[in-house]
C-alpha cells in the first residue's frame, strides 16, 4: 500500500509538540535541495535570510531585500510537496511600520507561496507579530542570538548568558507567545535557558544552539553538508561534507575538457 503523502501545516507542527514528537527544520533556498529535504521527509523548510551570508556571501543577513526573499522562496516552494515552508521577513522590512511589516508578509504568502513567515525580535516585535497574526499569517518568532541585531550585539555572540538578559529573553517568549506567533525559534542561547523557555511557553521551541531540550532543530543547509567552509559554529554538525566531491567532479570535468576526452561519442549528436 503506498503511503499518501500529505502537506505539512501549522496544525500538524503544534500536534508534534503536543505529542513529544522533534521538529525538524532545515534552511533551503533552491528548488533541488528543497526538492531533496522535502522528500527525505523533513517537517519544515525556512527560506532563512542566511541567504544573505551562505549563498550571496556577504558577511551578514542585513542586505538580504524583500525581492531576493521571495525570489528564493518560490523557487522552495516549487521544490515541496510535503514540508510547510516558511519564509524570512528580511532586515527593514517589519521594522519602519506595521503596514509596511503586513504588506511584505503578505507579499511572502501571495507572491513567494509561503505558508508562514518568521521575524526577529521579543517584547520590541510583539505589535507586528500581532497585527500580521491577525492576517491570518502564521507566523515564527525568533529571539537570542538575532543575526539582524548584529551591530547591537557586537558581533554574533552567544545571548541570555547574564541573568537580567535571560529574564528579558523569558519575557520576550512569554511576549511573542501572547502575541500569536506558533512558533518560536531560539538561536544561541544556554541549554538550561532554552529548557526553561520550552517549558515556559505553549508553542513549539526551534532551537539552533540552543541545547537538545527545544521541541524542534533548525541548521542551516550549507553548514549540514559542508558546504560553507567560511564559518564553522560550535553548534554546528556536519551530517554530510559535499565540498570534497564537488570539487572532485569540477576538477574531473576541467581535465577532460582540457584533454579533448569530454564530449565522447555518446554525449555528441
Ligand atoms: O536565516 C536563517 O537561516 C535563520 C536560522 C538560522 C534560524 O534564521
Amino acid at each position: 500500500m503506498s503511503e499518501t503523502r500529505k502537506k505539512k501545516t501549522i496544525l500538524d507542527i503544534q500536534r508534534m509538540k503536543a505529542q513529544g514528537e522533534k521538529i525538524t527544520v532545515l534552511t533551503a533556498y533552491d528548488y533541488p535541495l528543497a526538492r531533496l529535504m522535502d522528500l527525505a521527509g523533513i517537517d519544515m523548510i525556512l527560506v532563512g535570510d542566511s541567504v544573505g551570508t551562505v549563498v550571496c556571501g556577504y558577511d551578514t543577513t542585513l542586505p538580504v531585500t524583500m525581492d531576493e526573499m521571495i525570489y528564493h522562496t518560490r523557487a522552495v516552494v516549487r521544490g515541496t510537496s510535503e514540508a510547510l515552508v516558511l519564509a524570512d521577513m528580511p532586515f527593514l522590512s517589519y521594522q519602519v511600520d506595521l503596514s509596511e511589516a503586513r504588506r511584505n508578509a503578505g507579499r511572502l504568502v501571495k507572491e513567494g507561496g509561503a505558508h508562514a513567515v518568521k521575524l526577529e525580535g521579543g517584547e520590541n516585535v510583539a505589535g507586528t507579530i500581532r497585527a500580521i497574526a491577525a492576517m491570518d499569517i502564521p507566523v515564527v518568532g525568533h529571539i537570542g542570538l538575532t543575526p539582524q541585531s548584529v551591530h547591537r550585539m557586537g558581533g554574533f555572540r552567544v545571548q541570555g548568558r547574564l541573568e537580567e538578559q535571560a529574564r528579558q529573553l523569558l519575557n520576550d517568549a512569554r511576549a511573542v507567545e501572547a502575541a500569536g506567533a506558533f512558533a518560536l525559534v531560539l538561536e544561541g542561547i544556554p541549554a538550561k535557558l532554552a529548557e526553561e523557555i520550552t517549558s515556559s511557553i505553549s508553542i513549539p521551541t526551534i532551537g539552533i544552539g540552543a541545547g537538545v531540550h527545544c521541541d524542534g532543530q533548525v541548521l542551516v543547509i550549507h553548514d549540514i553538508l559542508g558546504l560553507c567552509e567560511k564559518y564553522s559554529p560550535r553548534f554546528v554538525k556536519k551530517f554530510a561534507d559535499v565540498s570534497g566531491i564537488i570539487r572532485e567532479g569540477i576538477e574531473s570535468y576541467i581535465r577532460e575538457v582540457k584533454e579533448g576526452t569530454f564530449p565522447g561519442d555518446e554525449h555528441s549528436f
